[in-house]
């Protein structure tokens, strides 16, 4: 199969993974109805075609959080990483590391915190959510700070997990789910040897170092319905502020108010995010919701962006509408899942190629000048 795009990525991943895995990444909450504006919006955005300009040299690179960053993209978290490829979070870490971008360790990642960071030279970012077992977030937080996690990106859009539908249809839940992954295993045999055999211990690797048990995957939707804190509120994350001193991200982020609350917080960025559609279906997609919160708080705190972004294209959008740095979701999970590091890096070296077509397009010679003068608006 020839893989040009994020989309052939999707198509191959599709045909790689067990259908219980593939429609858990690729699916959204209800009628995935934000799923789809996500990228649906943010295709509509027109850029302005500017031509001789001298646009010889490009510049790619950001600093944020004190980091040189190759190109202005991260890797967002995303749980269960080490099923959709043998030990997942490790070569992705190790495929970002070698673009120069930072990744970012779910809370809910197969591998644990230390399993990765030994293998990397540059620091990684993890995410935290809240939870109502405090004991396993001041650990987790004292092991990231203890293996040189840079910067903590607490997710705050899933008090409660979005019900998506595709989940109890697909296996990853509902009647005989158990055995229907196993048949399902049994028809994709080179997932079930590389990550079924070869991938093992499939465990919640945060969860399982701290209960000094095995967390396996059975455990996950139940560990995970019991252990959100619908109850949170922003005085809550103070304790957090003080006990880490490295930046810290508020990730979830599509109102006004909730960004300006974030910036009286004391937070040093913020993700634009709707969880890829994960959550509340029916919300404004990130590109939309991005230009609204920009106007607010653009300048006070670092802005990111992810949720439908598939393309260097999309990451120059994003930044136009007034992102600091976009990040990945699905795309790398993807290309992750087809070919292992080696589809991470490939799919990078594409939205690379493509943020330099489009800059070039647009007269951009370096991040900085993409802003709302980018954009065609007619
Ligand atoms: C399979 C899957 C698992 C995810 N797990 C997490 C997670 O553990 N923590 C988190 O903050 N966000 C999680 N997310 C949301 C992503 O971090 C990100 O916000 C989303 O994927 C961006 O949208 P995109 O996939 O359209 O790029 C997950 C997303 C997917 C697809």
């Amino acid at each position: 199969m020839i893989i040009s795009s994020a989309t052939d990525y999707r198509k191959a991943a599709k045909s790689k993974l067990p259908p219980f895995l593939f429609h858990y990444i690729d699916g959204g909450s209800y009628n995935e109805q934000t799923l789809r504006r996500n990228s649906e919006d943010l295709a509509t955005i027109a850029l302005k075609q500017r031509v001789l300009k001298n646009m010889s040299e490009i510049d790619l690179s950001i600093e944020i959080f004190g980091e040189p960053l190759n190109l202005p993209i991260a890797l967002s978290p995303v749980g269960l990483t080490g099923m959709y490829s043998k030990r997942g979070e490790v070569q992705a870490a190790l495929a970002a590391q070698q673009k120069g971008i930072p990744f970012t360790m779910s809370t809910v990642s197969v591998c644990p915190i230390e399993e990765v960071t030994s293998k990397l030279e540059r620091p990684m970012w993890f995410q935290l959510y809240v939870l109502k077992d405090r004991g396993f977030m001041k650990n987790v937080l004292e092991r990231a700070k203890e293996s040189g996690v840079s910067t903590l990106v607490f997710t705050v859009d899933m008090p409660i997990p979005g019900a998506r539908y595709r989940d109890l249809h697909s296996g990853m839940s509902g009647p005989n789910a158990a055995m229907r992954r196993v048949f399902q295993a049994m028809r994709h045999p080179d997932w079930a040897f590389n990550v079924g055999v070869m991938g093992k211990p499939h465990d919640l690797g945060n969860i399982s170092t701290y209960r000094g048990k095995p967390t396996k995957l059975e455990d996950y939707i139940g560990w995970l319905g019991e252990n959100f804190d619908p109850s949170i509120c922003w005085k809550d994350l103070e304790w957090i502020r003080d006990f880490w001193q490295g930046p810290m991200v508020i990730k979830g982020i599509l109102d006004q108010q909730d960004a300006k609350d974030a910036v009286n917080f004391g937070a040093d960025g913020i993700v634009v995010s709707n969880h890829g559609g994960r959550q509340l279906d029916g919300v404004l997609s990130s590109a939309k919701a991005l230009p609204y919160i920009a106007d607010a708080v653009k300048g006070d705190v670092k802005i990111l962006v992810d949720s439908g972004i598939r393309s260097g294209l999309d990451v120059v959008r994003m930044l136009a509408l007034g992102a600091d740095c976009a990040m990945l979701g699905r795309s790398y999970i993807y290309a992750l899942a087809a070919q292992g590091r080696t589809g991470v890096e490939n799919l990078l070296d594409l939205y690379e190629q493509e943020m330099s077509v489009a800059m070039t397009l647009t007269g951009a010679n370096n991040i900085n000048q993409l802003n709302h003068d980018s954009l065609m608006r007619i």
